[in-house]
């Protein structure tokens, strides 16, 4: 389903992966085709794809370009099946849809609210859950001897800090985790889209009602508490849903990559992993920047717009049309990185990755991504020192999405606990 008509020579078409199996390969092969191509997407959907990490910063920077799905002609015009499974990333009520003044209205309130200081506050706690993890490891040891670090220690861990921040009831937690599943995964029926909204609608209002009636030490409460100054940065319950919904969407999938992403970049490359061991903390950001650079956690992330026809390169994306950002795929763009951009090196100088985004849009999260980081990685290695892969790495497979780049599973021998 084309979405408008290029009039100039045809730029390359691509037909996307919604497995992700090859992500970077596939990045690479864009990269190739030119700096602007046409990706074509599950459901035949078209999308521009910008694979050139100075175009893509400057285009997320632009102005003439948005978030806004209101402004998708395709979808306007009704050439986008209302239960495309990929809308529940796109077709929103929050920030991360919005632009300019309306844009900063429902971004604001998250910055008010999201301070540094809430993030910091949380590091007692987020200490706490990574030992009760790393505690119950080995009983997760199954018969081969083996345990799965994605499954039992990366995937519960960002879930229970973001629900615990928003203030999502414990017994919540596997609902929330299903729901978020059943987005990010590439093979979402149409029947489980509708059904995912309607119950995460459900649950989000059972919430923000129980915090109106009492409030709490939560972002929930702190969000409603600012509707109530009605100053201007009121949210109507829609937003504030589809906000929190986006808080806890973008909080937990991209953490748990960032954790297994480099556990798995360490124990495939013995010789960064004893440049850590060897160093002061400071490797540590170090191996989480490069992680997040090299194996970024958001592999393609849709959709921007432009308001009006734009040239990049030298081709014109018009109005209306839509455009993926592959922010892992550029990430890895030589002419950035030089030519051994593909490299995992903790040592290089630049690590200005664009794993969060950029321009206004840029994520909101990076300090709570990385004190998680920062705390969850170095105590896994420092209780597990003999920590090494189960499988040969080439048997690791890719997280099947189109946005999520993670390996579905990361058995690991654990070997004796220090301490
Ligand atoms: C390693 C972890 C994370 C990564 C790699 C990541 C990546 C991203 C990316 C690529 C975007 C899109 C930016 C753009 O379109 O230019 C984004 C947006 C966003 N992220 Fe994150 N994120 C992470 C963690 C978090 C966390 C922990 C939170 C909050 C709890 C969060 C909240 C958001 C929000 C609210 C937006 C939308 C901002 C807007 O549109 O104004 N993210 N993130």
């Amino acid at each position: 389903m084309a979405d408008s008509t290029v009039t100039e020579p045809s730029p390359p078409l691509i037909h996307l992966d919604p497995m992700g199996t090859d992500r970077h390969g596939e990045a690479a092969r864009m990269r190739e085709l030119g700096p602007v191509v046409r990706a074509v997407l599950p459901g035949d959907v078209q999308m521009w794809v910008v694979t050139d990490y100075a175009l893509l910063a400057d285009l997320a920077a632009d102005p003439r370009v948005g978030r806004d799905w209101r402004n998708w002609h395709a979808l306007q015009r009704g050439e986008i099946p209302g239960d495309w499974p990929l809308l529940s990333m796109i077709r929103l009520n929050n920030a991360m849809a919005r632009d300019g003044a309306e844009h900063r209205r429902l971004r604001r309130p998250l910055i008010r609210t999201f301070t540094r200081s809430r993030v910091e506050r949380l590091q007692p706690r987020i200490k706490q859950i990574v030992t009760t993890l790393l505690d119950d490891l080995p009983d997760q040891v199954g018969e081969d001897g083996s345990v799965d670090l994605r499954r039992h220690y990366a995937y519960p861990f960002p879930m229970q800090v973001i629900c615990e921040l928003i203030g999502v009831p414990e017994a919540w937690w596997p609902k929330f985790r299903e729901l978020i599943d059943t987005v990010v995964r590439a093979d979402t029926t149409a029947e489980e889209f509708v059904a995912t909204q309607q119950e995460r609608h459900d649950l989000w209002q059972r919430l923000i009602a129980m915090r109106r009636v009492e409030p709490a030490d939560d972002l929930t409460s702190a969000l409603l508490a600012i509707n109530d100054e009605d100053d201007g940065d009121a949210l109507t319950d829609e937003e504030l849903e589809d906000t929190l919904w986006m808080l806890i969407g973008a909080g937990h999938e991209t953490s748990i990559s960032l954790i297994v992403n480099a556990t798995r970049a360490l124990l495939t490359h013995p010789d960064q992993l004893a440049l850590v061991r060897a160093g002061d903390t400071d490797m540590w950001d170090r191996v989480i920047e490069e992680t997040l650079r090299w194996d970024a956690p958001v592999g393609n992330f849709p959709a921007r717009f432009p308001v009006e026809d734009i040239t990049v390169a030298g081709v014109t994306i018009p109005k209306g049309d839509a455009i993926l950002a592959p922010w892992s795929g550029v990430n890895r763009d030589p002419a950035q990185f030089g030519e051994d951009a593909d490299r995992f090196d903790i040592t290089r100088t630049s690590q200005k990755h664009l794993a969060f985004g950029g321009g206004p849009h840029v994520c909101i999260g990076p300090r709570l991504a990385r004190l998680e980081a920062a705390i969850a990685l170095p105590e896994l290695f420092a209780r597990y020192p003999d920590l090494r892969l189960a499988v040969d790495p080439a048997e690791l497979t890719a997280v099947p999405s189109l946005f999520s780049n993670s390996v579905r599973s990361l058995p690991v021998y654990l070997g004796r606990p220090r301490g």
